[in-house]
């Protein structure tokens, strides 16, 4: 989401039993959970790996990544509701931060992260395209350390071109998988695909 959006942070998050709403839009649904699931098993997390995961949501993609260990693991999110689902799923841990805020705004300093995860979220596919490109780019440049791995969630069930002329231009390899989901409730991004969709890690 564009932080010049005023409106997103004040509108109500509704978490339900295996979704969460934002207003009227879902943001996260449990049917994602496949997907999510080989993200994170295709980033290859190690015990010495500094993360970064921008959209906390409902959390899923967290407490996946959380299952490898990493030394540090830093969150990225706006949504002040959000943030305190976030800040109890965190309490009993000791490895987590939570950084309130957008990505957009993150203060990159001289600080490197060794892997990162990226699912944040907008309302628009014009929108969507734009905010990850921008992030590959920028990922690149100021937050990845040098042989890091990015995981790229990918509403797109094929990759568009101009996704493939960013990622060559500032990735090394690009590694994609397909994975079968059963999207429900929202709209399905498979539905030309037999319900397929791609895990996408980038590797600099
Ligand atoms: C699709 S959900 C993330 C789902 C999460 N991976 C999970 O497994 O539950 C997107 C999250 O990104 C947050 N978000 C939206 N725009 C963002 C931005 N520009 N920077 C950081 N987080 C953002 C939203 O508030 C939301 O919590």
């Amino acid at each position: 989401m564009d932080p010049r959006r005023k409106d997103y942070l004040a509108t109500e998050a509704i978490y339900s039993g295996n979704s969460l709403r934002i207003g009227d839009e879902f943001v996260m649904h449990d049917w994602e959970r496949p997907l999510i699931r080989r993200m994170v098993e295709d980033l290859k997390l190690t015990p010495d790996d500094r993360l970064l995961e921008i959209g906390f949501g409902m959390g899923i993609s967290a407490s996946i990544l959380q299952e490898f260990r990493p030394a540090s693991h830093t969150i990225v999110e706006p949504h002040p509701q959000v943030l305190l689902q976030a800040e109890r799923w965190k309490s009993a841990r000791v490895n987590v931060q939570l950084h309130p805020g957008y990505w957009q705004q993150l203060d990159t300093g001289t600080q490197r992260y060794s892997a990162i995860f990226f699912d944040p979220y907008a309302d628009d596919m014009e929108a969507v395209d734009d905010e990850n490109l921008r992030f590959l780019q920028f990922a690149a440049q100021s937050l990845l350390a040098d042989d890091g791995r990015l995981a790229l969630f990918c509403i797109r069930p094929l990759l568009p071109l101009e996704y493939q002329r960013v990622m060559f231009e500032h990735y090394r390899r690009v590694e994609i998988s397909s994975v079968k989901v059963a999207p429900r409730d929202t709209a399905n991004p498979t539905a030309d695909l037999d319900g397929h969709m791609i895990s996408v890690v980038l590797h600099k």
